[in-house]
């Protein structure tokens, strides 16, 4: 038995922040944004509002749909790294709110692979045989956690959540193999320094912005080309997938160029490479479910989808599935 999706989600903020409006506010053009990472503008999410806002709303766009009983959902998963609180899960909250009572609710930070990681998770509990619906929602407030004067960071990233429903699957769609890789020896090439316990917040921590996300943007890019392409390649290589068979890449929206490179690395048509990193920046865990979500006509029951991921930690891999429905 498979685990496969068999729905999907999402919510985006309505307030939008353009190239021109950064422009206005960090030492940057719009010309610049575009060609060197493809991001035209990006959501924001209002202030006051938690990850859990979007979260819920692409959980229950879910549930409206395929019109089930919240009271069946067995599992909520919300992958994250801006969780409403540091101490509880975002998850045990979303569910609450959806009127999972019968779920239990859980997060993962793996940042910008936090959706895959998630897709792992999620399957596996599927395939155990013993829960039949799991929610698997990759959600991020990133403007909770950037520095709107720091040009390395504030250009890519914007707000957002996508949700999917897992479920088992006899005909032998669904997941058919991972790539799952992590290198905590770079961890300091993008990440939050403090706040955590190794450098708890004081007032120096606050006033050095170490409470913010920092990223060597020139060294990560680097990795991330070689390991995203490399984690498809491996994967097409495994399953003796050529890249006429593949018929989708839906690939974590970090920047096109990275997108590009791994594409090209894999052979595949610019037509089967799904991307909307021009209107949402990189949402970090909410990247693939939001190219799900935004694509979902195209894809055909049986078709050869692959995902793949890079982020903070570093962690990275990719995902063989055949889609299971037809839209
Ligand atoms: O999602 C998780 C993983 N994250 C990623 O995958 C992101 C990976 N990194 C990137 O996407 C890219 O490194 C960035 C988009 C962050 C930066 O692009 P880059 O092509 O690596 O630029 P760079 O840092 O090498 O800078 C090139 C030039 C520099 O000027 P000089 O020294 O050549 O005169 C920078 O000062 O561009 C300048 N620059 C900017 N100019 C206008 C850097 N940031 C900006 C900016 N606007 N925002």
């Amino acid at each position: 038995m498979n685990a496969s999706i068999s729905a999907i989600g999402s919510y985006l903020p309505e307030k939008i922040l353009t190239n021109y409006d950064l422009e206005k506010i960090v030492d940057t053009n719009d010309d610049w944004i575009i060609s060197r990472t493809g991001i035209k503008e990006r959501r924001i999410l209002d202030k006051g509002l938690g990850t859990s806002f979007m979260a819920i709303k692409a959980a229950q766009s879910i549930i409206k749909k395929k019109q089930i009983n919240p009271l069946e959902i067995d599992l909520v998963i919300v992958a994250t790294i801006t969780p409403d609180m540091h101490a509880t899960a975002t998850a045990a909250y979303v569910a609450s709110e959806i009127g999972a009572f019968n779920a239990f609710g859980f997060d993962i930070n793996a940042a910008c692979s936090g959706f895959l990681y998630g897709m792992s998770t999620a399957s596996a509990f599927i395939e155990s045989g013993r829960y039949k619906k799991v929610i698997l929602i990759g959600a991020d407030k990133m403007s909770s956690i950037v520095d709107y004067s720091d040009r390395n960071t504030c250009i890519i990233f914007g707000d957002g959540a996508g949700a999917v429903l897992l479920e088992p699957n006899n005909e032998g769609l669904g997941v058919q193999d991972e790539y799952l890789r992590s290198d905590g020896s770079n961890r300091d090439l993008l990440r939050i320094e403090a706040g955590g316990s190794q450098l708890p917040t004081t007032k120096e921590t606050l006033e050095s912005k170490k409470h913010f996300i920092f990223q060597d943007g020139k060294n990560v890019f680097k990795h991330a080309v070689f390991n995203m392409a490399d984690a498809s390649e491996q994967i097409m290589k495994r399953n003796g997938l050529t890249n006429l068979d593949v018929s989708f890449l839906v690939a974590h929206q970090a920047n096109k160029r990275i997108i590009d490179a791994t594409s090209n690395r894999m052979g595949i048509a610019d037509e089967k490479v799904l991307m909307n990193i021009h209107r949402y920046g990189n949402t970090t865990a909410a990247t693939i479910p939001l190219i799900l979500s935004d694509f979902e006509s195209k894809f055909k029951k049986g078709d050869n989808i692959i995902f793949a991921s890079f982020g903070a930690g570093f962690s990275w891999g990719a995902m063989f599935l055949k889609w299971a429905y037809n839209h």
